[in-house]
């Protein structure tokens, strides 16, 4: 059967997955992450995790369809719960809030293992994902992808329990991303830079203070 073809979101997400892994896909919805990487022969095998019934029934309906039964694991649970059965080397949380991300991370000890590998794709609070892993995550990579006209940032760590220290602009738009300045990271940029503009002027309207703001626009600026 042919594999399926996956968005750039997702696609940019599945890059980060190791050669060989076991790969869990968390809130996985349709499954087509895991159906992807074990045809394509990138994960040995996959969890498909959700934590509501309708999604896994449409999981388990497409797994089924691709034949992949005996190499997809479908099951309903919450976050990471139960997951160190499956022994999973890379772990996949894409498509939720950078904050329901990060509780689910921390709820598990599982993941406190250098040789567990996280891929993180957060809708919104890509800065509070990133403040949260800053404590004893280590981000190995990034990358942003371009979908129907939105930008998605996606983040690959593990943990190695070290504390670091990271400014506003690379809470934004990720140490690895500047670092990097891939054909997408002036768009970000820029995109960051008209945010924090449009906040300035909403409480400088409401005669707030605004030169922390301020501040935060002059490093973003900085980086054009
Ligand atoms: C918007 S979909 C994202 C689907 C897919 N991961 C993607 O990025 O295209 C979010 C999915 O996460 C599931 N979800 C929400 N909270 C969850 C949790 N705590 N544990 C597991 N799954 C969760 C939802 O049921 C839903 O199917």
């Amino acid at each position: 059967m042919k594999n399926i073809t996956l968005g750039k979101r997702l696609c940019a997400a599945a890059s980060f997955v190791r050669d060989g892994a076991v790969v869990a896909d968390i809130g996985t919805d349709h499954a087509y992450l895991p159906i992807y990487l074990v045809s394509s022969g990138i994960a040995s095998r996959a969890i498909a995790s959700d934590i509501k019934e309708g999604p896994a029934a449409c999981a388990r309906e497409n797994v089924h369809k691709f034949m992949l039964d005996n190499k997809i694991d479908v099951r309903v649970a919450n976050g990471l719960c139960g997951i160190e059965k499956y022994k999973p080397t890379d772990i996949v949380i894409c498509g939720m809030g950078g904050e329901l991300i990060a509780d689910i991370i921390d709820a598990s000890d599982y993941v406190k293992d250098e040789n567990v590998r996280l891929i993180l794709q957060p809708m919104t609070s890509i800065k509070e994902l990133r403040s949260y892993l800053s404590d004893g995550f280590l981000t190995i990579d990034e990358n942003i992808a371009e979908e129907d006209g939105k930008l998605y940032q996606i983040i690959c760590a593990h943990y190695d329990g070290k504390k670091r220290s990271f400014t506003e602009a690379e809470l934004e738009l990720g140490k690895e991303n500047i670092r990097k300045r891939g054909e997408l990271f002036e768009k970000l940029l820029n995109l960051a830079i008209a945010k924090k503009q449009k906040a300035i002027d909403g409480q400088r309207l409401g005669g707030r203070n605004v030169r922390e703001l301020e501040v935060e626009l002059k490093e973003l600026e900085g980086l054009r």
